[in-house]
C-alpha cells in the first residue's frame, strides 16, 4: 500500500495535454548531420545550457572547462569555456581563448590555479579574467592590459546550478526561470554537495534519452527493480507544456530508490504543504526535463541531475551528478553508493532501449509510430523541440 501523500499547491496535477494523433519525431530529427548543426546553432547557442554546480568549484581557483559541442571523433570541439571561481568567491565563465593569438589557455577539464596563464607566450589573466601580465606588450604603443580581458561568456547561477549562453542577448536567466520561482526551494539545491559523477557515451541521438525520461510506460519492462518500489502508473505531471516539463511519482511506503530499496541518507529538503507544515515528502519522486539539456531527478535524500551534450546526430555525452545536502556527509548511515549504484543501473537500462530505437530508427523501415496517452510529456517536449526549429 502507498501511504497517502499530501501535494503541495505548486505541484498540482495539470490538465491532460495528450492529443490523440501525435506521433514520435520524423527520421531526420533523429540521423541528419544538417539537423544536428541547426540544432548547435539555433538551440545549443542561444539557449541557457547546465554546466554545472557551483559546489564543484568550491574554492577560489577551482575551474572547470565546458565544450559545445563537446569532442568528438566526428569534428573539432567549437566552442571552449573556462568556468572559474575567483578570489572573491564570484564565478565567471570565459572563452578559451587568448587574447593575443587566440591560443587555447586550459587543456585539462578540471583543476586549480591562481592564475590563467597561456602556454604560447605566457600572457597572463586573473580568475575574474583581467590581463595581468602580457610580457614586452609595455613596450608597443597604446597598449592597455585592460582592453585584453578574457572574453566572457554570458553565465548565471539557479538553485546553485551554473548556467551558460553563447548568446550574449539572452533572456536573462532569472527571468528564463521565473515559472518556476520557488518550486524547488525546498531541496536546498544552491547548498548540496556532489557524491559522484559518472560520465556515459550514448550511442543514440539526444532528444531520444529527453524523450524516454520523460515517460513511464516503458518501466515495467525496461526497469523492474524501479517498477518495483515506484509504481510506474503513478505518474502524475504538474509541467506540460513549454520549456519545463514533468511531475512526480509515488515511491512505496519505507521503500527508497536504492539497490537496498531504503533510503541511504539524510533528507536534502522539506515540502511546505499549502497550510505551511512540512509535508511527508519521502513518499514521492520529481522528474523534470529542463530544455534543452537538464534533467532533474528530485529524491528524498538525493538529486540527481544529468547533463546532455550532444556530440554527432547519433551520440550524446551524458554527465550525471549525485546529490546529497550536506549534513549528510558526516552521517554513519550514508550509502550514496546505494543511490548511485541503483541509477547506475536504471540509467544503463535506458541507455541500451535509446541505443537500440536509435538502430530502428535509421533504418529505412522506420517512420513515426504514435504516441500513447502515457507518453504525454514526450509529445510535449517534442512540440516544444520543434518550435524552436522553425
Ligand atoms: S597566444 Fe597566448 S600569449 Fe601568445
Ligand atoms: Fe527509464
Amino acid at each position: 500500500m502507498n501511504k497517502v501523500v499530501s501535494v503541495p499547491a505548486v505541484f498540482r496535477k495539470t490538465a491532460d495535454t495528450f492529443a490523440a494523433g501525435a506521433k514520435t519525431l520524423a527520421q531526420r530529427y533523429l540521423v541528419s548531420t544538417e539537423v544536428f548543426r541547426q540544432e548547435q546553432e539555433q538551440i545549443f547557442s542561444t539557449q541557457w545550457l547546465l554546466a554545472g554546480h557551483q559546489s564543484q568549484i568550491a574554492d577560489a581557483g577551482d575551474y572547470f572547462l565546458v565544450s559545445i559541442p563537446p569532442s568528438s571523433d566526428c569534428g573539432r570541439t567549437k566552442e571552449s569555456l573556462i568556468i572559474t571561481r575567483d578570489k572573491s568567491g564570484a564565478i565567471h565563465g570565459f572563452y578559451n581563448v587568448c587574447r593575443h593569438r587566440g591560443t587555447r589557455l586550459k587543456e585539462d577539464a578540471c583543476g586549480h590555479a591562481s592564475v590563467i596563464q597561456c602556454p604560447y607566450h605566457a600572457w597572463t589573466y586573473g580568475l575574474d579574467g583581467r590581463l595581468i601580465g602580457a610580457p614586452h606588450m609595455d613596450e608597443v604603443r597604446g597598449f592597455e592590459k585592460a582592453d585584453y580581458s578574457l572574453r566572457a561568456v554570458n553565465l548565471a547561477l539557479w538553485e546553485g546550478f551554473i548556467f551558460i549562453n553563447l548568446d550574449e542577448d539572452a533572456m536573462p536567466l532569472a527571468e528564463w526561470f521565473a515559472p518556476l520561482n520557488g518550486k524547488f526551494s525546498h531541496w536546498n539545491m544552491s547548498i548540496l554537495r556532489p557524491a559522484k559523477r559518472i560520465e556515459y557515451d550514448v550511442r543514440a541521438n539526444w532528444k531520444l534519452m529527453f524523450e524516454n525520461y520523460s515517460e513511464c510506460y516503458h518501466c515495467p519492462g525496461v526497469h523492474p527493480m524501479l517498477a518495483k518500489v515506484s509504481p510506474y502508473d503513478s505518474a502524475e505531471n504538474d509541467l506540460s507544456e513549454g520549456p519545463f516539463l514533468g511531475g512526480f511519482m509515488k515511491i512505496n511506503k519505507g521503500a527508497g530508490l536504492t539497490m537496498s530499496g531504503k533510503a541511504c541518507a539524510l533528507p536534502v529538503g522539506g515540502i511546505k504543504r499549502e497550510d505551511g507544515e512540512e509535508a511527508e515528502d519521502d513518499g514521492l519522486v520529481f522528474y523534470y526535463s529542463i530544455f534543452p539539456n537538464m534533467l532533474l531527478s528530485l529524491h528524498p535524500e538525493y538529486v540527481m541531475v544529468h547533463q546532455l551534450w550532444p556530440k554527432s546526430p547519433e551520440r550524446t555525452l551524458i554527465v550525471c551528478d549525485w546529490f546529497f545536502h550536506p549534513a549528510a556527509f558526516a552521517h554513519k548511515d550514508f550509502k550514496p553508493e546505494d543511490a548511485i549504484e541503483f541509477w547506475d543501473m536504471t540509467n544503463k537500462q535506458d541507455w541500451h532501449v535509446c541505443e537500440l530505437s536509435q538502430h530502428g530508427i535509421a533504418s529505412r523501415a522506420y517512420e513515426p509510430g504514435p504516441y500513447s496517452s502515457r507518453e504525454s510529456i514526450p509529445a510535449a517536449w517534442d512540440r516544444y523541440y520543434l518550435s524552436m526549429m522553425d
